[in-house]
């Protein structure tokens, strides 16, 4: 990281990072790619790939094929690299899993318990089903990405995440202990809690909404469906831990926005879309964060180390500089035929992002 200015981390008016990755995204597929490959790759070198398409990715053949369809979007002389996944279901081949690995492109492959989330109907019902499949990862080193909530729905909206701990993760590390486990999108304390006492092959991704909001935004005035994603927003002591994991200068804890658009109409609905469209405005959003806590300097290690060394790629080489200067993030994208309204849309955020070399 480089200063510009010479002045306390809290009061820079330029940071020059290395560049970021984000490791948890959603980009669909068709039009919006367009729409939104774009706005990532002016910010991180490499994202993971989320295969939750409305057909899943569930093979070698169409994570290359939608990596190709990603890479056709990112604009000229931006170079942007997407890191694919595949769909984990109670019936994928374990053999699949050799040749993701074979590709050079699938890194990791996606949990997503089954109606955890948006398309996740042909997600597990059980996890004992895959353990072929997980041993298959564990022997490959492919990670294994995990959308941590139960499905139990006599559990409490709020308290999946710290159940499925219980009922699932434990289990499932206790009987892969060399399996690398991203457990994606934490939104408690508790997730905070167990990751922190966990061994080194257990890491976290937090989003940027999850750091900024708790769930009182979902309701300030009026139903805010913008504001829903799930795992949903927590209560304030949780969104405080989170922060304090996010800046805390810990590896196992690093940068994944979970951005996920959806067409303003169907977040806008009487049964509204989970998902929240950090991504255009996303790096200004975590250093507001960090800014907020005095911690500048530990914005680096979240968003472009820490993430590289858990997956064990290099580091970037090139750079993104953040200004600050205070600018007004767009109400809406074009979206296809639909609009795309991001998350804190016509709202002012301090600090304009900029690629270098
Ligand atoms: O809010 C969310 N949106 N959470 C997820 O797990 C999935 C995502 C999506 O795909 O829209
Ligand atoms: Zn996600």
């Amino acid at each position: 990281m480089t200063q510009s200015t010479p002045m306390a981390p809290n009061s820079l008016s330029q940071l020059t990072l290395t560049r970021p990755d984000d490791w948890h995204l959603h980009v669909r597929d068709a039009q919006a790619l367009a729409a939104v490959v774009p706005h990532t790759a002016a910010q991180f070198a490499r994202a993971i790939i989320m295969p939750n398409l409305s057909t899943p990715v569930t093979t070698t053949e169409q994570a290359l094929a939608y990596r190709e369809r990603i890479l056709a979007s990112v604009p000229k002389g931006v170079r942007f690299e997407p890191l694919m996944t595949l769909y984990l279901t109670d019936t994928l081949a374990p053999t699949e899993i050799e040749r993701a690995h074979q590709s050079g492109h699938v890194v990791a492959c996606k949990l997503y318990p089954q109606g955890a989330t948006t398309n996740s109907d042909k997600g597990v019902t059980s996890i004992e089903k895959i353990y072929p499949v997980l041993e298959a990862m564990q022997k490959t080193g492919t990670k294994l990405l995990v959308h941590g909530e139960v499905t139990d729905p006599d559990v409490d909206v709020f308290d999946r995440e710290a159940v499925f701990i219980d009922r699932h993760l434990e289990p499932l590390r206790k009987r892969f202990p060399a399996l690398k486990i991203v457990f994606e999108h934490i939104t408690t304390q508790n997730a905070v809690q167990y990751v922190k006492s966990a061994d080194q092959n257990l890491a976290a991704t937090l989003t940027a909404h999850h750091l900024l909001f708790n769930r009182n935004a979902l309701f300030k005035g009026g139903m805010r469906p913008h504001y829903y994603c799930l795992p949903v927003l927590k209560k304030e002591v949780h969104r405080l831990a989170l922060v304090e994991a996010a800046t805390s200068g810990d590896p196992r804890f690093f940068l994944g926005t979970d951005s996920a658009p959806h067409a303003a109409h169907l977040k806008e609905h009487a049964q509204a879309c989970a998902g929240c469209y950090t991504a255009f405005g996303a790096m200004s959003m975590y250093a507001e964060i960090f800014e907020r806590l005095g911690r500048l300097d530990r914005l680096e290690g979240f968003a472009s180390h820490f993430g590289p060394d858990f997956y064990e790629l290099p580091r970037n080489t090139d750079h993104l500089t953040l200004v600050k200067a205070p600018w007004v993030l767009p109400e809406s994208f074009a979206y296809g035929d639909a609009l795309l309204k991001p998350l804190m849309g016509g709202e002012t955020l301090a600090w304009q992002t900029r690629l270098g070399a």
